[in-house]
């Protein structure tokens, strides 16, 4: 073997065992685990699972760790998240909140349409705040406030409704008290609208 080649070996080698010893890239563990439900890039096909991609990065480390503490139950994402160090948990917001995200097509644009009424004015009322108060104009949200902007229409009612119920927890409790008078059509109507926003 010429020289250069040796070295070329060994330095390749040493890396290779120094990020064995160290810890795992946010795409291995994408790669090993949270693609098959999120997607590679976090553009999840599936109405179930949350898409992660285009996500602000604050408020995907505050969820993976509300995982692990059990402030919001998700059995599944439990387990994900049980070996996962602070540092992994950040690099795996980081990668997601990269992503770009691909909103869904609204199915009912009449409902849409109500939606768009909520999001901008809420319910007067009732009581509902409106959403763009805190989610901004575009949906977009800021550090640990969500994007909820291009999200799927069935994930988005399952967590008011996890609101509501209070099976989902935060440090802050704002949504419970947001959601707290809001009803059956309007969250149908605002989930519709917010999955098709760019
Ligand atoms: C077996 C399927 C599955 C796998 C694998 C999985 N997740 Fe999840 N994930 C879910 C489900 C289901 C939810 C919604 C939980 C709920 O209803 O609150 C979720 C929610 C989340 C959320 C909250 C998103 C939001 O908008 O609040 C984050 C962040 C997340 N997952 C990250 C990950 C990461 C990172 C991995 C890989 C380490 C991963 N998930 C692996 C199914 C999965
Ligand atoms: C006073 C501020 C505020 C208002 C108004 C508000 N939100 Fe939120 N919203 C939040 C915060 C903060 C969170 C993150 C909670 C957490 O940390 O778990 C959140 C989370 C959410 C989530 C979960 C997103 C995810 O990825 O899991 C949805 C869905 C949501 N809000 C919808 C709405 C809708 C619809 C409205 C209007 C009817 C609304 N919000 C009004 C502050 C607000």
């Amino acid at each position: 073997m010429k020289a250069w080649a040796m070295t070329a070996a060994l330095v390749l080698g040493a890396a290779w065992a120094g990020s064995a010893a160290a810890e795992r890239s946010p795409q291995s563990i994408v790669r090993e685990r949270c693609q098959l439900c999120h997607g590679s890039t976090g553009q999840s096909s599936y109405p179930d699972y949350p898409k992660l991609a285009g996500q602000n990065a604050d408020y995907l480390t505050r969820q993976l760790a509300n995982f692990k503490t059990g402030v919001r139950t998700s059995a599944v994402m439990r387990e994900q998240v049980a070996d996962l160090t602070g540092d992994e948990m950040r690099a795996l917001a980081l990668y997601f909140s990269e992503q770009k995200l691909i909103p869904d097509v609204a199915f009912d644009p009449a409902l849409a349409e109500l939606g768009r009424d909520l999001y901008f004015n809420g319910n007067p009322d009732t009581g509902v705040t409106a959403c763009v108060a805190c989610h901004g104009p575009r949906g977009r949200g800021a550090m640990y406030l969500p994007r909820i902007a291009g999200q799927h229409a069935k994930y988005i009612e399952k967590q008011i409704h996890a609101f509501l119920d209070h099976s989902r927890g935060s440090p802050d409790m704002v949504m419970h008290k947001v959601v707290e008078n809001i009803s059956e059509p309007e969250i149908e109507a605002v989930a519709q609208f917010l999955s098709g926003m760019e």
